[in-house]
């Protein structure tokens, strides 16, 4: 059995959404987490310091050593808030010991077979996705899998997967050992049973549920991602420059990080995607900004390519993007 002994699960708001429904367990204690990227390393990394005995593949082992890399960098600095906090925040040196002891990180699917759920954090290519689900079923899983897609259609998902009544989506925020929501969507023919077990397996990684239907880009990006390429427009009409823009969310609407800082963090790929979703299924209001499209044309997507609408150094916004700056005319 698993052992609760991560020390965020008390810290984090856990079912505020649920409350009043009387959950139990998920019965799940084996996870298995697909990719070790951005997403997977940090879902990878909260299963197991929430007790969860944990499997992570990626294909190759450079990937791996990647985001094992980062895992283990992150919890270390966790560890170093904790010392410096007095033990207030972070976790200690032992609940870092013991996270890693709890996860191992393969190169094969194979590895997986033995889990009682399988999280899909696996690049957002809905061909890639769908090799990955009948690789799963050629190898004799049929359990509980979701997927942390961030815009494709759960349905179109689970149809892949073929046993539609144990599929659903679990849509985790960046980055995923802080951030306590978690989308919660089922697809069109998800049991309620797989419901009930996704659910209570989110308060048991210390997240809040979040309910949201499956239409394009669920609830969370429906109204983010309109909102980033609303700011786009306004750099690209000159209204603001990127910084202008952020800095008025924070200073008039209180965010904690403006959106095209945000976008940088999340990938201007990634942002496109998910207009090119919503525009196709919504229609044209959603339609990418061209200054959007011209970013990811010229490779420059954000803090992991170096430039977008800032420039990035090491992890760290060094100034804003020049070539972005021009559209500033007077
Ligand atoms: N980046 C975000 O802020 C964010 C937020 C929420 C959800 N998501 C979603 O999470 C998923 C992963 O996104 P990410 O940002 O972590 O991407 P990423 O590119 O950082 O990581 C994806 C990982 O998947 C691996 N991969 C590719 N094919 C594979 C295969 N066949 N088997 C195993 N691993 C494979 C890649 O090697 C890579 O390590 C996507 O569906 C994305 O939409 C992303």
């Amino acid at each position: 059995m698993r052992r609760q002994i991560g020390a965020s699960a008390s810290k984090l708001p856990s079912t505020a959404l649920s409350k009043g429904k009387e959950m139990a367990g998920s019965g799940i204690s084996r996870i298995g987490v697909i990719g070790i990227g951005t997403m997977g390393s940090g879902i990878a990394q909260t299963a197991a310091q929430q007790g969860f005995d944990t499997v992570v593949v990626d294909i190759s082992p450079e990937s791996v050593e990647r985001g094992m890399a980062g895992i283990r960098s992150s919890l270390d600095r966790m560890v170093g808030s904790f010392e410096k906090s007095g033990g207030e925040r972070g976790i200690s040196g032992e609940a870092r010991d013991a996270t890693l002891a709890r996860l191992q990180a393969h190169t094969g699917l194979e590895m997986l077979t033995d889990r009682d759920i399988i999280i899909e954090a696996a690049v957002e290519r809905l061909d890639i996705k769908e090799e990955i689900y009948a690789r799963l079923v050629g190898l004799g899983y049929n359990r509980l899998l979701v997927s942390n897609t961030s815009s494709i259609s759960i349905t179109r998902l689970a149809a892949a997967y073929g046993v539609p009544e144990n599929f659903m989506g679990m849509h985790f925020m960046n980055p995923v050992p802080i951030q306590p929501g978690v989308e919660i969507i089922r697809g069109l023919l998800t049991s309620d049973e797989t419901h009930r077990r996704v659910v209570s397996l989110c308060h048991e990684l210390g997240k809040t549920d979040i309910p949201a239907e499956d239409k394009a880009g669920f609830g969370v990006n429906r109204m983010w991602v309109p909102f980033v390429n609303e700011a786009v427009r306004v750099v690209e009409e000159g209204v603001m420059t990127p910084d202008e823009a952020d800095r008025a969310t924070q200073l008039c609407l209180a965010h904690k990080m403006g959106p095209l800082m945000t976008a940088d963090f999340v990938g201007l790929d990634v942002v496109l995607f998910i207009c090119n979703v919503l525009s196709e299924e919504f229609g044209s209001a959603y339609t990418a900004s061209p200054l959007l499209k011209r970013l990811v044309e010229a490779g420059q997507l954000g803090a992991k390519s170096g430039a977008g609408f800032y420039l990035w150094e090491g992890g760290r916004s060094v100034g804003m993007n020049p070539a972005v700056l021009r559209y500033r005319t007077k």
